[in-house]
This record gives C-alpha cells, sequence and structure tokens, in this order.
C-alpha cells in the first residue's frame, strides 16, 4: 500500500507493485460497506489483495503524471496479508523530496529497497547481468564458477581470513578474485571462460569501493591484447545499449606513459582538457630557490593552465594548493597574466623571455609544480580534477571511454628500491623491453590495460605469463625468491603451467560500477541491494558482530582486546 486516501465514504489506495502503481478505488457504488470500511483502515506498506475490476477512469479523473492514469481498480474485496507496522522511513516520495541520510536508509533497508529509484536500480542490473551472460556466451565463453574458500590470491588488498574448524590454525581466504584458478581453466583446457564473480578485498571504502563486489570476469587461451580488448568493447557496447545508450568503438587508446605525463594519472577524465604541460625549459633559469631546488633534485616544473580562473580569490586558489599539499607536494606555484604582465609570488623570477615562452592569456591561472613526477603527478590531478569540477567542464552527456595500455610490470619502492606489480604478479612482461634491458626490470613495460570510462576504472587486465620458468622469475622479482615459498604460495599454479600451458590473458569489468554508471547513481550503494558503509558495516543486519566464545573455541581462535 503506497498511499492512501479517504474522502469520507470513496477511499482511494494506491497499490504498489515492482511494476509501478495502481489506483484502487472503493465506494459503497460497487463494495459491500464493510469492505470501504476496512479499506479505509489500511495502514501503508501494508500487503494486501484486492478483487476488482479495471476500469476506465472518468475523464476529469485522469491523471496524466502517472504510468496508469487513465485506469482504476473499482475494489470490490480486500484482504491484509501483511500487516505493517508504522514505516520507520517514508517510501512513498515525492519527485521533489529529498530520501532520508543515507544510514537511516542502510538501517532500514527493507523499506528503502521498496523506492522506485532502487528498485530500477535492481532491475537494471539484472538486465545488465542477463545482457552479459547472453553477450559471453554468444561469443564461446563457459560459465564456470570457481571457490570462496580459496588459497590466497593477491590482487593488492588485505585477505579476508576463514578458520578452519577441521584444520587447527589453518585458514582459507576468501577470493580477491578468481585470478588464479581461471588461469587454471585455461590450462585444463576450457578455453573461454565467464564468470560474474564476488571478489572481496579488505581494503579502505570509498563511494566506487566495495569490501565484497561483482567482476565480470573473462579469461581466454591464444589471444592477445587486441583479442581481449575487442571482447571487451563488444560487451561495453551490449551493457551500454541494454541502458538505451548507443556507444560507439573503437575507444581511444593512450599510453600509461601518456596518461600520466598529460594527467598526473592513469584513469583520465578526456572530458576536459587543462592538460599539464611540461614548463621546465621555461622556469629552467628561474632563480627562485624552490624551483632551482627541485631541478636540482631531479625534479620537473609542470603545470595547468586554466581558463577563466584569473579571478579566483586568493582564498580559492589556497584551497588549490591545499589540495595539492594534501596530495603531497611543498607548494602551488600560481601565475596570472594581466595585459602581458605577470602576477604571483614567483612573478619577479620569471625573466621576459620566459613570460613570452609561458605565452598565459588574459584570465588564464596558471598553476604549477615544482617537484619530482612521482609526488607531483598525483598533486596535478586532483588539483586538475577540482579546477574542472568547480569550471563545471565535465558535461555529465559526454562518455569518453578509454584503453590505458604499456602500464609499467613494476613499481619501485623510492626507500627501499623493491618491486611491487602493477596490475598482479601473473601478468606477462613486454618480452622486448626484458630482452633489451634484462637488468632493469623496474624499467619493463607489462602486458597491462584498463578500460576508463570519464575518469572511472571500468576494467582492467593483461596479458599473462605463461611460461612457468618466467612466473617463478617473476616472483623472484618481487622479493619472492625461495623456491619452497614459491611452493608453498603458488605452488598450484606453477602446477598448472608446468602441466602445458597456453598462452593466455583476460579481463575484469567492474560490474557495479557499470551498473552504478548505467543507473544514474553516485554510489556503489545505490546499485547493490545489502552494502556496507564505508565504516564496513553492514547496517541492516548489523555485521560484522561478536560471537560466542563457543563458537571461537571450535574454530581453535581466541579473541584478544586490542590495547586501548
Ligand atoms: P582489478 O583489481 O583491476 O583486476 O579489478 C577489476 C575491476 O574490478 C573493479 N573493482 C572494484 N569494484 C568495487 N569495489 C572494489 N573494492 C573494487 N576493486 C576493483 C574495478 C576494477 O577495474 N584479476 C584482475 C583482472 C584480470 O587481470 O583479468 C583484477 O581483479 O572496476
Amino acid at each position: 500500500m503506497h498511499r492512501t486516501r479517504d474522502l469520507g465514504g470513496h477511499v482511494f489506495l494506491h497499490l504498489r507493485d515492482r511494476e509501478g502503481i495502481v489506483q484502487c478505488s472503493f465506494n459503497a457504488d460497487w463494495a459491500p460497506a464493510e469492505v470501504v470500511a476496512a479499506a479505509a483502515a489500511v495502514g501503508i506498506e501494508t500487503v494486501v489483495l484486492i478483487d476488482g475490476i479495471v476500469t476506465a477512469r472518468p475523464a476529469e479523473m485522469r491523471n496524466p503524471e502517472m504510468a496508469t492514469g487513465d485506469i482504476e481498480v473499482r475494489a470490490t474485496a480486500l484482504r491484509v496479508v501483511g500487516p505493517a507496522v508504522t514505516p520507520a522511513i517514508p517510501v512513498a516520495l515525492s519527485k521533489e523530496a529529498k530520501p532520508p541520510a543515507e544510514d537511516l536508509r542502510l538501517r532500514h533497508r527493507v523499506l528503502d529497497l521498496r523506492r522506485e529509484e532502487l528498485q530500477h536500480a535492481l532491475v537494471l542490473r539484472h538486465r545488465l547481468m542477463q545482457v552479459t551472460r547472453q553477450v559471453l556466451s554468444d561469443d564461446g565463453f563457459l560459465e564456470l564458477e570457481t571457490p570462496i574458500l580459496t588459497k590466497p590470491t593477491p590482487e593488492g588488498a588485505r585477505d579476508f581470513l576463514v578458520p578452519s574448524r577441521m584444520h587447527p590454525g589453518e585458514f582459507y581466504a576468501l577470493p580477491q578474485s578468481p585470478q588464479i584458478y581461471k588461469q587454471l581453466f585455461m590450462c585444463s583446457g576450457f578455453d573461454r571462460y565467464f564468470q560474474i564473480a564476488r571478489c572481496f578485498r579488505d581494503e579502505d571504502l570509498r563511494a566506487d569501493r566495495q569490501l565484497e563486489f561483482t567482476q565480470i570476469d573473462i579469461e581466454a587461451s591464444f589471444i592477445s591484447q587486441e583479442d581481449v580488448i575487442a571482447v571487451g568493447e563488444r560487451l561495453v557496447r551490449a551493457l551500454w545499449a541494454e541502458a538505451g545508450v548507443t556507444v560507439t568503438t573503437p575507444f581511444e587508446r593512450m599510453t600509461y606513459a601518456d596518461a600520466m605525463e598529460r594527467y598526473g594519472c592513469d584513469r583520465p577524465d578526456l572530458r576536459y582538457g587543462l592538460a599539464i604541460e611540461d614548463l621546465t625549459p621555461i622556469f629552467q633559469s628561474s632563480e627562485s630557490g624552490i624551483i632551482q631546488g627541485a631541478l636540482a633534485a631531479g625534479g620537473r616544473v609542470r603545470g595547468i593552465r586554466v581558463p577563466g580562473a584569473a579571478g579566483w580569490s586568493r582564498k580559492q586558489v589556497d584551497e588549490l594548493e591545499a589540495i595539492a599539499k594534501g596530495a603531497g607536494v611543498g607548494g602551488l606555484i600560481r601565475l596570472k597574466s594581466t595585459a602581458g604582465v605577470l602576477e604571483g609570488p614567483l612573478a619577479k623570477f620569471v625573466g621576459p623571455e620566459a613570460v613570452a615562452a609561458l605565452g598565459l592569456a588574459d584570465g588564464e591561472l596558471l598553476l604549477a609544480v615544482a617537484a619530482g613526477d612521482r609526488v607531483a603527478n598525483p598533486a596535478l590531478d586532483r588539483v586538475r580534477q577540482e579546477c574542472a569540477s568547480r569550471l563545471g567542464l565535465a558535461d555529465p552527456a559526454a562518455r569518453r571511454f578509454l584503453w590505458v595500455v604499456d602500464f609499467p610490470m613494476f613499481e619501485m619502492d623510492p626507500v627501499t628500491g623493491a618491486l611491487a606489480a602493477v596490475h598482479h604478479p601473473f601478468t606477462s612482461p613486454n618480452a622486448d623491453d626484458m630482452r633489451a634491458r634484462p637488468d632493469a626490470p623496474a624499467t619493463w613495460r607489462a602486458l597491462a590495460y584498463d578500460c576508463v570510462l570519464n575518469g572511472v576504472e571500468l576494467g582492467g587486465g593483461s596479458i599473462r605469463t605463461s611460461d612457468p620458468a618466467v612466473q617463478a622469475r617473476m616472483f623472484e622479482l618481487l622479493g619472492i625468491g625461495d623456491a619452497a615459498e614459491q611452493e608453498r604460495r603458488f605452488g598450484f599454479l606453477l602446477e598448472g603451467l608446468r602441466a602445458g600451458a597456453p598462452p593466455h590473458g583476460g579481463i575484469a569489468f567492474g560490474f557495479d560500477r557499470i551498473a552504478m554508471l548505467l543507473a544514474g547513481a553516485t554510489s556503489l550503494r545505490d546499485v547493490i541491494a545489502f552494502p556496507k558503509t564505508t565504516a564496513a558495516r553492514a547496517l541492516f543486519e548489523g555485521a560484522p558482530s561478536v560471537v560466542p566464545s563457543q563458537d571461537l573455541d571450535e574454530l581453535h581462535i581466541r579473541s584478544v582486546p586490542s590495547d586501548g
């Protein structure tokens, strides 16, 4: 029961199901008096069964705002089958009304899920799953399941561990992804696999990250990066088509190196410019101590010019600087030009030739950073995004799909020099780079690619290492040099590869992120039925929760209160 209205003897009930709302009309002209009285007493959100006759409404009673506004059900009987307590949050909201605060919505999720917006989102989610199955199945991919109680598969997050009752002191891990298992399928001859797979990662949550989420996971044998990209584009096209949007392929491409150089990040939003420029030659001879210090340490001066931002107040620019500092740089160089004269704290250090080379137009604000790329990139990325958001540069209707390719294989810890996999340890390095610079693995590119839309990473994948000797060498470079340790952690993968492995590769798309974008939502929580909050809690069911100590005893676990 969505809404009730009693006009004294004529009762109108708005009855809702997942298809929509219909008006049921109770009147002594066609219903027994006790039925009209029962209708008048029904509370909202009650579940009822109604008998009646679908009737055209009189012309003056028609409601063009309502999909079923030309008809009503003239009800003759009513039975309450699911009485409802007074709802804790409203379900029937007018278009203008703001829904209650999110914590309250999540706390009362059963009611919240009844709202039209969430009903639509979950129905869309269902349809997107069916399209995924159809497209991939038509392409010869088999939907195969992989275990949830697994051996750890590293994807860069912490594992959720599950204690074994039967084997004291031993643990299963929930999968961060089905990565190793899907590779084992390739070793087992199932040369095209997909799964709509639940993944678990114990990491800090944001609007676009959940502890458990769903991937469209894909793997195939005897394929190249181009084949995977083609499958990915076919799938994306079909998913967007299901939501009524035509997507043109092929998508743009950009190397990781270009993305970092021009946008300071590996998933640039290309709906707006504000590309980063290397201004080092212009500032090379500047006498500023800050700049000279940064250049001497191997850094550069890079920045963006922001049209129409010269008029921003000092406070507004200070806020940008705070964002840049929050990302790790010491400060933000700011310059603007009025009738060819530079203004800004560093203006006096910029000679006339440099001013000419800079060619700053009136109204433009130059925001730059003097630092090493590792520090400057995240800062410039955040400043660029903030400027675009202030100026409203990102057209919400625009869609700039992009493949970022040629990711580096490793990233090096600047202090310890230790290597970590940028994608994951099973990605194949670029063979040319390995051959050309066998002793400089930090410079190797990987056969890894990401699919990006408007600054959101939709998916990522790679061609894998199918040679067990190369895989063992990769483990070694990642600090897992000991053969026994390799066998202990990854023996099952190495065994699969040694059994005769076809060359293979794949990709995984973030299903929740795709559903979020297509539903027009801004949080994954709006396309997941029972999500976790950013504090990693399930508010409706109340998880995580304390368990009785005898349960822990059975699992051979003792819970120790943390200090402080
Ligand atoms: P990756 O770790 O890039 O790759 O994950 C693939 C995609 O999954 C989505 N995603 C998430 N969505 C919601 N919440 C999260 N916490 C979360 N983490 C990731 C993103 C991401 O692009 N095994 C590899 C794939 C492969 O190599 O084939 C993998 O998991 O959209």
